[in-house]
């Protein structure tokens, strides 16, 4: 027990010696290749259509994370986190060959076992994957699940589209009633509105594989009469997925697509009826629509109603396409079946979260700033900074949220911090308070400071911020 006490002794002096003398001067730039360590030549730099999500921008993700899991909660839909990377093959079955999504934009490699894997582009495929693999459709239907986290596609990057990117989605599986598509519809919509945005929603309906079977035809019929003035891709489409035809964006072909017939002329009866009833169903809350017969979104998977959200045109041209689309969705009853699961009739959206930001932004719409700091705990002297960070540790355990400097020594320089965070208090701990067992209180609007108790601070604090 002496022993170790002594040892203790010498450390602490061997310690103090060190500290107050040392015996070289320290490099401003240490010379790292000397010290074996390499120094790169290139500052590394965030790979393009990625990007930081720094502390500025982020009360605009507090308000958003928030506002999606209370409006999830709202509507009955719990949470579901799925993983980044999934079988290429998902989504290739899923989204579809032929899109642009598999066939332009996948992030694909083949993992050290020599799978074939993607970052994940969208979530609904995943989504139906966990339904099966988890034997969802024994839980009473439809089963509401959402999900919040980054997608990925190799697309070309421009403002409002990047590689990564995050997505707000949620989908009801196991059940075919239109109401279950009006909800949706709706809860997108209440999403942006609840924002202050006015968005305006696209509708249609692409009917099922028996419809547009016949629809197929008189839309190839109508285009092959329209070839030579195509562009390349859409001469690929015109073989290999007409309906996609409808969804390009390319100016020359788009002109082509308003003469081109539409698909509710050939809806069968049971899709006629369904895109009606949700229809009336959203007329019911007098929520206003636009018919859109060229909405046919950009994955195979849909089913009857499509939809999108897009900004009211207050904004720029470019507002008006719908690769600048707010949210999208739509029913998509074939593909839980598809993936080798029972036949489970499905609707889901899903909401961009970085194309949001951009509206809150241009539209200067006020978001919230996340919490603030209470107090600022300010320290004078090596003793007093060893006794402060105890009171910061009994203080965070309270519940106050507090701010300190404890590097910095000079009063000035943290009342200069405390300023700068608007704390409503500082607490100062120097020389002459330790010794007294007192602490100061600076109501830091008026700059009045008062001595208080040391042991008593905690409750003067709580009475002052009535906690
Ligand atoms: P999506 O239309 O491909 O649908 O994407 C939904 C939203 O994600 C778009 O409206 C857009 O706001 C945002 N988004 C898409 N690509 C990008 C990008 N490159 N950069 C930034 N934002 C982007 C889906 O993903 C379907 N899974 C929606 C769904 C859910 N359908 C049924 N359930």
């Amino acid at each position: 027990m002496v022993k170790a006490k002594k040892i203790k002794i010498a450390q602490k002096k061997f310690l103090a010696k060190k500290i107050a003398k040392p015996k070289f001067k320290r490099e401003i730039k240490p010379n790292l290749e000397a010290k074996g360590i390499k120094v790169s030549k290139t500052v590394p730099q965030v790979l393009r259509g990625f990007k930081d999500i720094l502390p500025a921008e982020q009360k605009y993700w507090f308000l958003l994370r928030d506002k999606a899991r209370i409006i999830a909660k709202d509507y009955g839909f719990t949470r579901i986190d799925l993983p980044l990377l999934e079988e290429a093959s998902l989504f290739t079955r899923a989204v579809g060959k032929e899109t642009d999504i598999v066939a332009k934009e996948m992030f694909s490699f083949f993992d050290r076992g020599n799978e074939s894997v993607s970052l994940r582009p969208e979530a609904t495929a995943s989504v139906a994957r966990a339904y099966i693999n988890h034997g969802m459709l024994n839980l009473p239907q439809p089963v509401k699940l959402y999900y919040f986290g980054p997608m990925f596609r190799y697309d070309r990057p421009q403002s409002g589209r990047y590689r990564q990117f995050n997505q707000f989605g949620f989908e009801s599986l196991g059940d075919m009633h239109p109401v279950l598509d009006a909800q949706t519809i709706i809860m997108t919509y209440n999403f942006f509105k609840e924002l202050g945005l006015d968005v305006s929603i696209q509708i249609n309906s692409i009917g099922c594989p028996l419809c547009r079977k016949e629809y197929k035809v008189q839309l190839v019929n109508y285009y092959k009469t329209q070839k030579a003035d195509l562009c390349e891709d859409c001469k690929v489409r015109l073989v290999k997925n007409p309906m996609r035809l409808l969804d390009c964006k390319e100016e020359k072909c788009s002109a082509i697509k308003e003469d081109a017939p539409q698909i509710v002329d050939w809806l069968c009866e049971e899709c006629k009826n369904h895109f009606v009833r949700v229809l009336e169903f959203l007329d019911e809350l007098e929520i206003s629509y636009n018919l859109n017969p060229h909405l046919v979104r950009g994955l195979d998977y849909y089913s009857k109603t499509v939809f999108e959200i897009w900004p009211a045109q207050t904004g720029t041209e470019i507002d008006k396409k719908s690769q600048n689309a707010l949210g999208g969705g739509g029913r998509y009853d074939y593909l839980v079946e598809m993936l080798g699961g029972r036949p489970t009739p499905a609707v889901g959206a899903s909401i961009g979260i970085e194309r949001t930001i951009l509206k809150l932004k241009e539209l200067n719409i006020e978001v919230p700033e996340p919490e603030k700091f209470d107090i600022f705990v300010a320290q004078l002297g090596e003793a007093a900074k060893r006794k402060t960070l105890k009171l910061y540790e009994s203080l965070r355990k309270e519940g106050f949220k507090i701010a300190e400097c404890f590097s910095k020594d000079g009063l000035k320089n943290q009342l200069d911090i405390a300023n700068k965070l608007a704390v409503k208090y500082t607490l100062i701990l120097g020389q002459k308070e330790l010794s007294e067992g007192t602490i100061l209180l600076r109501d830091m609007e008026g700059g009045v400071q008062e001595t208080v108790n040391y042991n008593k601070i905690v409750k003067e604090i709580k009475k002052r911020l009535e906690i």
